[in-house]
């Protein structure tokens, strides 16, 4: 690199080097290219294989004619590729009519997947005890980071998700953000651990260290970015039959409905009204175990008129759960209210 600093006189150099030592270059004998980012090749990585793929226009840079498409289409929706365009890892042929390719380094190299894999035992335990220098022991057993990355390189890819449900000390975390540092993707884990004292203690703490950095001097390791919500599993929600269990209470049912409302969780405290907060300009209200202290059937969960007016107000859409409503279709449409049905509307369809 630093010997031929401009671009074509490397090319040209390691052109006749590759040339020459072609024969002996297995298994990169593909790898004809050179840059600032090290030797690379195009690969067929962005074609879906087999089934029908993703179906959009590639614009070839300097013709400004869309790209032929690959037989199946891409494998890649259009902001993943579009993405990979503005990062210049995709590769255009002279003219539109050839078809894109990944631009892959050989330092990402990863050879095919093997049956046995020979790793010291000891790995994961010293990088755990990296992570955790104040602790002696912090995880009996945990499994090497590289020998999850193995599997999930050749496994995902893009915006999976990762689930790992017997976490540990996280490792399977740890291996999803280093792989997609070293590859570019993005895909996403969910772990889950029972143990309490592991959970807050190991699995989110490393995590929460690999993401931020850690370790001084010569041992630091910088950050990896990115982050995690730390979530506590709450009793079921519903019973067998589909009903809402009667030991759930008001502040329960709230987070679930506002998560299912909006997508978000709820911030602090659940409140102690029915209306539980607004979102995007609309208002969510939950009609539950008696929030108004209504000793009429039902316990106030029903929607009627005297009740609506009791609400506190909004301007502007509203929607109430609730478990029966008698206020006619029309006029809830007049006042700008949806009325959604507990249990029945709370489908978890994220
Ligand atoms: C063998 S360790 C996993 C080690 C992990 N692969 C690592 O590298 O650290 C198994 C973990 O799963 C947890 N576990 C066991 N049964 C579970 C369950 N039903 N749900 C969630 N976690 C569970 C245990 O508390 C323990 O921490």
């Amino acid at each position: 690199m630093r010997e031929y600093p401009d671009q074509e006189q490397r090319q040209t150099a390691y052109t006749h080097w590759y040339r020459e030592s072609r024969s002996q270059l297995w298994p990169f004998e593909d790898y004809k290219f050179i840059d600032d980012g090290g030797i690379y090749t195009g690969m067929r990585a962005v074609h879906n294989p087999g089934k029908e793929g993703y179906r959009y226009d590639v614009i070839h840079p300097v013709t400004g004619n869309p790209c032929r498409q690959p037989m199946m289409g891409y494998r890649f929706p259009e902001g993943t590729m579009r993405r990979l365009v503005d990062e210049g890892r995709i590769l255009f042929g002279d003219n539109e009519s050839k078809l894109v390719e990944l631009k892959v380094y050989a330092k990402d190299y990863r050879s095919k997947l093997s049956s046995l894999f020979e790793l010291d035992g000891r790995i994961g335990t010293n990088e755990i005890k990296a992570i955790f220098p104040e602790s002696k022991r912090p995880f009996d057993f945990p499994k090497p980071v590289e020998l999850i990355e193995e599997l999930l390189s050749f496994t995902t890819s893009g915006n999976d998700i990762v689930l790992d449900s017997f976490a540990g000390s996280g490792t399977t975390g740890q291996a999803v953000m280093t792989l997609n540092q070293a590859d570019g993707q993005h895909r996403r884990f969910v772990l889950t651990e029972m143990k309490p004292s592991i959970a807050r203690g190991v699995t989110s703490e490393r995590i929460r260290r690999v993401v931020e950095g850690y370790g001084t001097g010569k041992g630091e390791v910088p950050g990896l970015g990115g982050g995690f919500r730390y979530a506590t599993l709450g009793k079921p929600l519903f019973a067998a039959n589909g009903h809402i269990n009667p030991d759930v209470r008001f502040a329960e049912l709230a987070r679930f409905v506002w998560f299912v409302e909006t997508g978000t969780p709820l911030a602090g405290k659940a409140p102690a009204s029915p209306l539980l907060g607004v979102h995007a300009g609309r208002a969510v209200y939950l009609l539950y175990n008696g929030i108004l202290k209504d000793k009429s059937a039902g316990g106030g969960n029903v929607l009627t008129s005297p009740l609506l007016d009791e609400l506190p107000p909004h301007e502007g859409p509203r929607v109430i759960y609730g478990t029966r409503c008698l206020i006619k279709p029309e006029r809830l449409r007049h006042l700008g209210i949806t009325f959604k049905q507990l249990p029945y509307d709370l489908k978890v369809t994220r």
